[in-house]
């Protein structure tokens, strides 16, 4: 069943039809179309180019579609070519002639090109409360936690950070991935509706009627531009991107964490699987495959990317493509920040573990090194001295707070009894978290 046919004279070939049809991906925009309808007859009617009993007909014959759509009682299926041929062939059906006027002074391109925009506006702002349940998430579970724990670079131990300052970084990434997606919806809140099939309509219409009506900041300044833009979808798919890349990281360091070489923190069963074969096994399969769905995330961005890049204005139906990739990449990105959430929820940590690889990794050679600049050391010497040290140390398998004071002299007679003060793991967190907190007020 289509919406044209009047200059065809043979039918479509049925696999035709199957490559054609849209619908079994765009039925998902049932509720935006009917929105961008509804509000396009009160232009019309506004505008007087339909009646008044015109409007009544086709608004209420919308409305009903869209309750028997929610309610079930109608399922959006069938040999239709889109979710907008659906539409408005349930609508004539429904209300008889009047139907055929709904699609007056408008083109599928700019319909489709509004419906998308709306959809991805209420999507960004879904995937916005995502980043916000995932900051909370990391937020509580570092305050509730915010134990001693090793940092590092290069995956080697390098000075002691908390376990709360460790998660407040990942706060920081969402935070900015966040601010990302609402300039993303500011940068689109454009009304696309009334550019028409690329030319605008010759119908004297009033794009500011639909624009406040579906809560647009603007209409597009550009017809041609206004049916053939998908940048929005571009940017926000790279948002999506970006998320998934800083999931990746945490979902790694939760499973690294997770691993019996560190055991610094356990997941709860809830989020993890067994094995088939080894009894003992308990895998970290959630965060395994957000890690894994980043790839996906970032194919769907390059897909669609491809897809637009040779495309001559305006619409072309390679177009058409872009709804596959983008739902697929929300659909990614809001169950992934759900999973990433809960599972930081439910996940214990060893407070006592992440103490011990403190302990064994002289996470306070820095400071041993700022002791002795405090004191008149150049920080190179300072540097040289304390490598020495870490040598002895080793060879004793003793930390550097460990040794007596007369070990310690023998690198640097400015080494006296207040360095053990200076070194201790609580004094340097409690040091260095005063600093923070005066730089961030
Ligand atoms: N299903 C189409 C799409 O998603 C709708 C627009 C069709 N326009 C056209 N001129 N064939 O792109």
């Amino acid at each position: 069943m289509k919406l044209w046919g009047g200059r065809f004279t043979q039918r479509a070939d049925e696999i035709m039809e199957q490559f054609n049809t849209s619908l079994p991906i765009d039925y998902r925009l049932y509720h935006e179309d009917i929105q961008g309808s509804l509000a396009h007859v009160e232009m019309l009617a506004t505008c007087n180019i339909i009646t008044a009993e015109e409007r009544h007909q086709l608004k209420s014959g919308l409305q009903t579609i869209l309750q028997d759509i929610e309610t079930g009682t109608l399922e959006i299926k069938g040999e239709y070519e889109d979710v907008h041929s659906f539409v408005e062939m349930q609508l004539t059906e429904r209300i008889g002639e009047t139907g055929k006027k709904l699609h007056t002074a408008r083109s599928r391109n700019d319909q489709v090109a509004v419906d998308m925009r709306l959809h991805a506006k209420n999507k960004a702002l879904e995937v916005a409360k995502g980043l916000e349940m995932l900051m909370t998430s990391l937020s509580t579970k570092g305050a509730e936690n915010n134990v001693i724990m090793p940092g590092y670079t290069h995956l080697q131990r390098a000075q002691v950070v908390t376990f709360g300052h460790h998660l407040g970084a990942y706060v920081e990434m969402f935070k900015r991935d966040n601010k990302r997606i609402t300039n993303a919806i500011e940068v689109m809140d454009e009304n696309p509706l009334g550019c028409g099939a690329l030319a605008g309509t010759t119908h004297d219409i009033d794009r500011t009627i639909t624009t406040a009506i579906l809560g647009f900041a603007k209409p597009v300044n550009n017809f041609l531009d206004g049916v053939s833009d998908r940048d929005y979808l571009l940017e926000l798919m790279a948002d999506f991107s970006i998320i998934m890349m800083h999931l990746s990281r945490l979902s790694e360091e939760l499973i690294l964490w997770s691993s019996q070489e560190f055991k610094f923190i356990t997941m709860a069963d809830a989020y993890s699987t067994g094995s088939s074969i080894m009894p003992q096994k308990k895998n970290p399969d959630a965060a395994e495959l957000i890690r894994g769905k980043t790839g996906r995330v970032y194919g769907s961005l390059f897909a669609l990317l491809t897809t637009l890049k040779g495309l001559p204005l305006t619409y072309n139906k390679d177009m058409q493509e872009d709804k596959e990739q983008f739902f697929d990449a929300l659909d990614t990105v809001l169950d992934c920040m759900e999973i990433m959430s809960k599972m930081i929820d439910t996940l214990t940590v060893n407070a006592d573990h992440m103490k011990a690889a403190i302990q064994a990794g002289f996470l306070n050679a820095t400071e041993v090194a700022d002791y002795l600049v405090s004191k008149g050391t150049a920080f190179r010497d300072a540097h040289e001295i304390v490598g020495k040290l870490i040598i002895y140390c080793e060879q004793e398998k003793k930390a550097i707070e460990e040794l007596t004071l007369s070990e310690l002299k023998r690198f640097s007679s400015q080494l006296t009894d207040d360095i053990y003060d200076y070194i201790d793991y609580e004094t340097i967190i409690t040091k260095g978290n005063k600093k923070l907190m005066l730089e961030n007020s």
